[in-house]
């Protein structure tokens, strides 16, 4: 693997692996502190048959993006943020959690071996994926003996076809995501399978994903497939309260705050698919989602269309408001863009 050549079209990027040259790895025992872990080139891992997230899914993900700014800065946006859940996730699942330092030390690592993948300004980010997997053997459904953290990047473009143009949404009536007390609240890599059928169907319906009512009426909007939800109805805000079964996005805390600012009045609450169907706006949001127009939602008969071209004047406002912060075409009032330094020395090795 190598840099991309000249000819490299990052106007054709979709949200889809390109492989880069370097990758992050650390090992760690069960019950024993984290070391710092290495840069390595990137490629296949050797992993026993018996490990405890091939077998039982003991594993937990992380999705960042580094971007180039108008001013030619690299930056990520609110890292520290992303450390501190994929801390959670390692202890709701049972792993060794990786230090806020180590964290964004090794994220900054693989931004800075792979700065030849980072797009140009405004025309797409380098993904970044942290995974933490229990990679030790395990027959007994219990914690793995052993860890690996390993931090891999992709430069991506829009998640759903199309960039800002609106999606057609359809709610599922069959699957759900998750159940109080369940792993929908951290970033779970068993979360994710089983939500691929749901969206593999709804795609041949010609819907671009599926929204997940909450599991125990069937009633409550919860998510859209890996992506958070709001709409909006004269002038006012609405997402999904977290409960512990929805994720809770960075993308939507930092929407709450920047609309807050704006002066727009945010409900954090139960939100139905009744009210949803009444809403003037909606659109979805997350990391690889951006901000999402919902151009319609659909529930049996049912189909409810929003505005013209799906497009809402607030959720355009949202998305300039996050997008030319994170690109600093705006100034930045609340300190979330991370620079890195992508002269910052590397911990290589050649094994
Ligand atoms: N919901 C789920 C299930 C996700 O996987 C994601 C993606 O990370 C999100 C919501 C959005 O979270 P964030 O804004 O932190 O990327
Ligand atoms: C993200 O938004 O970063 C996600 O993790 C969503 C998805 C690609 C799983």
């Amino acid at each position: 693997m190598s840099g991309p050549d000249n000819n490299f079209d990052w106007d054709s990027l979709t949200f889809s692996l390109t492989k880069t040259e370097k990758m992050y790895v650390a090992e760690c025992n069960q019950g024993d502190a984290w070391s710092p872990g290495n840069i390595l080139p990137y490629g296949n891992l050797s992993i026993d048959p018996a490990a405890g997230v091939l077998n039982y899914g003991q594993g937990i993900f992380e999705g960042m993006k580094a971007q180039r700014t108008a001013n030619n800065r690299v930056i990520l946006f609110r890292p520290e943020e992303n450390a501190r859940r994929f801390q959670r996730g390692a202890a709701r699942l049972g792993m060794p959690p990786v230090p806020e330092s180590m964290f964004i030390d090794a994220v900054e690592q693989v931004v800075a071996a792979n700065s030849s993948w980072i797009p140009p300004s405004g025309r797409g980010a380098l993904y970044i994926r942290p995974v933490l997997w229990g990679t030790g053997p395990i027959m007994g459904v219990a914690p793995a003996p052993s860890y690996t953290f390993c931090v891999f990047a992709t430069p991506v473009g829009p998640y759903f076809k199309g960039g800002l143009s609106a999606i057609d949404l359809l709610i599922s009536e069959e699957n759900h995501r998750a159940a109080p007390g369940g792993s929908g609240g951290v970033k779970a890599i068993g979360n994710y399978a089983p939500g691929m059928m749901p969206s593999k169907n709804a795609k041949k319906q010609g819907f671009a994903e599926v929204i997940y009512l909450d599991a125990v009426e069937h009633k409550y909007i919860e998510e859209v497939g890996a992506a958070n939800y709001f709409c909006i109805k004269d002038n006012v805000l609405y997402t999904p309260e977290l409960t512990g079964t929805i994720l809770p996005g960075i993308t939507r805390e930092s929407i709450i705050m920047l609309a807050r600012h704006r002066g727009y009045e945010v409900n954090e609450t139960q939100v139905s698919a009744e009210f949803a169907m009444t809403a003037d706006e909606s659109f979805c949001c997350g990391t690889a989602a951006v901000i999402s127009p919902i151009a319609s939602i659909t529930q049996g008969e049912n189909k409810k269309v929003f505005g013209v071209g799906g497009v809402g004047v607030i959720t355009r406002e949202l998305y300039d408001a996050l997008t030319n912060l994170q690109t600093e075409i705006n100034e930045d009032p609340f300190g979330w863009l991370h620079e890195v330094n992508l002269n910052l020395a590397l911990n290589i090795s050649n094994e």
